[in-house]
């Protein structure tokens, strides 16, 4: 919840710019840890959802470890004192340079998504006479019920190794002698808030595991990626996601053998409340049908609404004025520069200042310079306290 002394405080702040409630931030992070420290099991943050140095400087400050997605990923991840220890990195199309760079700085693990990238890491470790860790980032070919473009647990998806080359694998492995395998990974798909999905993979991860016993290859760590999704029509109302319930459900149903250890890789749900685009109302068209609201944020800064036809809750922040119906757009060249549709917000007039909530995650780091126009800058929190 942004609050009055905020709302003042931006006034004098050039829009659109990114706001981090750093409290909200650090709640987040109190609860994941509590919940997860119940079960003994480890988190990787995901930061391709927001890898801001404040952010991921507060993150690493609770201990979690690093999920990445390429080598830059890693440098930064590195750099921003995550130990290496509990860097994980997936991703379908490692390059060579990545995967060196990545062998340099001692990660934790490299999640494989393909036979032949299995062997080229094991080629490029024996080039320097290293050992690299992997697990074999599956695809357990499960409907995670989200948004066709951020489903990837499906066979028809380009993610990870399906179960019919396992022997493959295997086989492979046997000439390896420069891997140790370290387990399985999976990650089916984003925003997930139907929990029963998380129950249907973890009964797909014992009968797939079964395969592994069965053929005497130990599995000692198995990763669930992450997933779970935020409540985007009630920001202010349900800002924590809910992992009491995730973690609960998982436990009920996912075996973990002894000594077997168990990871994940939350992004979505750590950041994305804690963040809100902040823009002001530059003019209010009036039309025949309908009323635009044009604000001077656009689908560069934010392009989740564009991209994946997500819903964010819209406020005007400065407004008492009875609420409206308006097509809240952003300034860009594109018809698909739209906020939302007839959306109901107070009065609108030039200069109110409207948020753009639950923008903390896929924000602010998928934002580009699409028109030319200049990158939204982070506000904090803490910052506005002093
Ligand atoms: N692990 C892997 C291997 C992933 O690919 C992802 C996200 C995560 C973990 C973190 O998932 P989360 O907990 O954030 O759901 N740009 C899209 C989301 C793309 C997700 C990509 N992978 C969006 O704005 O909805």
């Amino acid at each position: 919840m942004i609050t009055k002394e905020q709302i003042e405080a931006f006034g004098t702040i050039e829009t659109p710019f990114y706001f981090y409630d750093m409290d909200l931030l650090r709640q987040t992070l109190e609860i994941y840890k509590k919940q997860i420290n119940r079960y003994g099991w480890h988190a990787h943050y995901a930061m391709k959802a927001n890898a801001n140095d404040r952010i991921l400087a507060t993150i690493r400050d609770f201990g979690l470890g690093a999920d990445c997605v390429s080598g830059n990923e890693v440098k930064l991840a590195v750099k921003s004192g995550f130990d290496p220890q509990k860097i994980v990195y997936a991703g379908v199309g490692k390059s060579d340079k990545e995967i060196k760079a990545a062998l340099r700085a001692g990660i934790f693990s490299f999640n494989c998504e393909s036979v032949p990238e299995i062997r080229i890491i094991n080629d490029l470790a024996a080039s320097m006479g290293r050992k690299a860790r992997i697990s074999i980032r599956v695809n357990p070919d499960i409907d995670a019920h989200t948004h066709k473009y951020i489903s990837t647990g499906l066979k028809e998806n380009k993610f990870g190794i399906s179960p019919w080359a396992f022997q493959d694998v295997t086989d492979l492995l046997a000439q390896c002698p420069n891997l140790e395998l370290l387990g399985l990974h999976f990650h089916v798909g984003s925003q997930i808030t139907e929990l029963p999905v998380f129950a249907l993979l973890c009964r797909r991860i014992e009968e797939l595991q079964q395969w592994f016993i069965a053929h005497n290859v130990p599995i000692a760590n198995i990763n669930l990626g992450g997933g779970l999704g935020v409540n985007y029509q009630d920001p202010n109302g349900d800002p924590i996601a809910h992992f009491e319930a995730y973690f609960d459900i998982i436990h009920k149903n996912l075996v973990v053998r002894p000594g077997q250890q168990v990871h994940f890789e939350p992004g979505r749900a750590l950041v994305a409340q804690c963040g809100h685009l902040i823009s002001r109302v530059l003019y209010v068209k009036v039309g025949r049908e309908k009323k635009f609201a044009i604000l001077d944020a656009g689908m560069n800064d934010l392009i989740r609404p564009s991209l994946y036809q997500a819903w964010h809750d819209i406020e005007n922040l400065t407004s008492n004025g009875r609420k409206l119906r308006y097509d809240v757009v952003g300034p860009v060249c594109e018809s698909s520069d739209c906020w939302g549709q007839k959306r109901l917000v107070n009065t609108c007039k030039r200069g109110d200042l409207v948020a753009i909530h639950s923008a903390g995650a896929y924000g602010q780091v998928m934002a580009m310079r699409y028109n030319q126009r200049d990158l939204a800058k982070a506000v904090y929190s803490d910052d506005l306290k002093k």
